[in-house]
């Protein structure tokens, strides 16, 4: 069978990969904990549920604009408002299938084949994929040995006559970091003055710890929306846990969003109306439910630091937000692929190999889930991995007996 070069190219997602594998060891009884997705486990915000049951039993549910329709438009203005202290027209504004579709039209909608996009180390697994399949090169800057913030220089360095955007995602998934302002700062003004485009996945942008706050680079320009380089990426399903809706939104001149329209035109026609008037009821619904989310999510993150005080050998940058950490485990083993393997086989933990995003190393791990599932699950690690570590454990109802060091 012949297929697409490019197409077969596109590497599989080592995140679906292993929850299918912890899946099936699941489904034979197996006490898997899956510390691999970054989905929380709320329930969706009732505003959500009653404005997309109320569009559902209206039996209207047919075509509808393709940018998004104007009510959540409407109410994605008076967010950027609130959040961003920027007023833009409903033409700046465009509705996506999760913040992923946002992510492939907008590279799609500005690359023409070799050019160049920079992403930042660690760097969400999707970007590089998504550059490939738009026919670009993502060109990496990966910060200096222990840190997970580049260096300003270094993404100065790496421009080149080929390169059409920068995609700055703080909070970053999968380190936790929240990038210093004074990054953004120069960020922004390097874009401006190259006039290349900084993509700013904002997607984890509410989900901070300790009063830290992740700066938007809206601050940093005083240009207008027209005129700005700037892109801001957001949607609902981190912020609602609304992951299931996809429903996603871009930012940015009329002139772009106008070709990203006649993108969706031809591939999705839009968003479902349904999962549209959700993310609109969770806009304009009580934002407590965000609040609530963070501090759960907060109180994961301090459960896991608690846990992994005690865990020789491992070296971890505290999250600032998202719900992942990223440790180092080179102490045990410099083979994240390897690592990740070992400890679903030995102690049915699911986590994401550090090599996927950039940052061989270190495996990333997800406290999105249940607070019992960040104990046990980060103790079931340290059991497998840490020698200092009491060589018995209880994995379900099985004794397990630690016999490989
Ligand atoms: C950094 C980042 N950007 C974008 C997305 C995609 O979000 P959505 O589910 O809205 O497509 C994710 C999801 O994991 C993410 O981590």
């Amino acid at each position: 069978m012949k297929l697409s070069k490019l197409a077969s190219e596109i590497a599989e997602s080592p995140t679906f990969a292993l929850n299918e594998e912890a899946r099936q060891l699941r489904e034979r009884g197996e006490a898997v904990i899956n510390l691999g997705i970054g989905e929380p486990k709320n329930k969706t915000p009732i505003a959500a549920i009653l404005s997309s049951a109320a569009k559902l039993i209206s039996g209207e549910v047919k075509y509808v604009a393709p940018d998004g329709v104007p009510s959540l438009k409407k109410a994605i203005i008076r967010y950027t408002e609130e959040n961003y202290d920027r007023l833009v027209a409903p033409e700046n504004v465009i509705v996506t299938n999760g913040a992923k579709q946002s992510l492939f039209n907008l590279i799609f909608s500005i690359l023409n084949p070799q050019d160049e996009v920079i992403i930042i180390a660690p760097y969400w697994v999707s970007y590089a994929e998504i550059i490939k399949m738009c026919m670009g090169r993502p060109v990496v800057v990966t910060p200096e040995d222990g840190t997970f913030t580049p260096r300003f220089e270094d993404i100065e360095r790496a421009i080149t006559s080929s390169t059409r955007a920068i995609i700055v995602n703080s909070p970053n998934n999968p380190s936790g970091v929240i990038y210093p302002p004074e990054l953004i700062e120069q960020i922004v003004e390097l874009c401006e003055r190259k006039g290349i485009f900084m993509i700013c996945d904002d997607i984890y942008h509410k989900l901070t710890f300790d009063g830290n706050r992740a700066v938007p680079a809206y601050h940093f320009t005083k240009k207008h929306i027209e005129d700005s380089h700037v892109v801001v990426v957001n949607g609902v399903a981190k912020l609602y846990g609304m992951t299931g809706f996809r429903v996603g939104w871009v930012i940015a001149p009329r002139a772009l969003v106008r070709v990203m329209t006649n993108v969706i035109v031809q591939t999705t026609s839009g968003v479902s109306p349904v999962s549209q008037a959700a993310a609109e009821g969770a806009l304009n619904g009580l934002q407590s439910v965000v609040e609530a989310l963070r501090l759960q999510i907060q109180n994961n993150r301090d459960v896991l630091l608690q846990e992994i005080k005690s865990f020789n050998g491992i070296r971890l940058i505290e999250p600032q937000g998202t719900f992942y950490a990223l440790p180092d485990i080179r102490a045990f083993n410099g083979n994240s692929v390897e690592v990740s393997r070992f400890l679903l086989k030995k102690a049915m933990v699911v986590t994401v190999p550090g090599r996927e995003f950039g940052m061989e190393g270190h495996i990333r791990i997800s406290f999105s889930g249940s607070v019992k599932d960040v104990t046990e699950g980060i103790a079931r690690i340290k059991w497998a991995l840490d020698p200092t570590s009491p060589n018995e454990i209880y994995i379900g109802d099985k004794k397990m007996i630690r016999d490989w060091m």
